[in-house]
């Protein structure tokens, strides 16, 4: 099984994806995976999103599939039971983590402050998604962290784009940087495939 460490490592980008259609769950993945990705999270945000998960699990093992926006206790065992692999939640709240913790998948809990990420160490949970990442303090702020929190490493996610991914990657704290744009709606609609390999491509040289 990836550990949370690992997880960071996969892609410089890992795609955040609203799939509305479970129809596009194969297709986008088979696509981000042409492009060079390893990892794709499936935001649990539309009816389709657990039975994508479930699609992609099966008909895509090379992808490291996991469930994002998981916002409630409840989500936790529908992750597991739809197959991902691992489990992201944009904040944190004790029963939520409790309940992502008991599924035994690695998971990044969502902070956007120095005493959430702080209460998550306590936890045990080292490794951390920075949720709203460009709303919350962008690079600048994970980098002021880096002093006192030097242990803690960090996905942030929330307003990234391909521009300035890069000011991310280059902190010491930061692993890989979550976002949605590989995988643009008006895209997805359309089923151009070729252009979502394009934008998954033009991001796995940005480490
Ligand atoms: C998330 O859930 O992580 C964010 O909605 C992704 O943010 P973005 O759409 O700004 O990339």
């Amino acid at each position: 099984m990836t550990t949370p460490a690992e997880l960071l490592e996969l892609s410089p980008v890992m795609p955040v994806v609203v799939l509305d259609d479970v129809a596009h769950a194969v297709p986008v993945a088979e696509a981000l995976l042409r492009g060079g990705i390893r990892v794709i999270e499936v935001t649990l945000r539309t009816p389709a999103a657990l039975a994508s998960i479930e699609r992609i699990a099966t008909a895509v093992p090379e992808l490291v599939v996991g469930a994002g926006t998981v916002t409630a206790p409840e989500h936790a065992k529908q992750a597991v039971d739809a197959g991902s692999r691992f489990i992201v939640t944009p904040g944190s709240t004790d029963a939520l983590l409790d309940a992502v913790a008991a599924t035994g998948l690695p998971f990044l809990p969502g902070v956007s402050t120095v005493g959430e990420a702080m209460r998550a160490a306590e936890r045990g949970c080292s490794v951390l998604k920075f949720f709203p990442a460009e709303a919350a303090g962008g690079a600048a702020y994970l980098k002021s962290i880096y002093g006192p929190l030097p242990g803690l490493r960090f996905c942030p996610t929330g307003g990234i784009t391909v521009s300035s991914a890069a000011d991310y990657l280059a902190l010491p704290n930061v692993g890989c940087v979550g976002g949605s744009w590989l995988t643009p709606k008006d895209v997805l609609a359309a089923g151009d495939w070729q252009r979502v390999e394009e934008l998954a491509a033009a991001t796995t040289t940005l480490r």
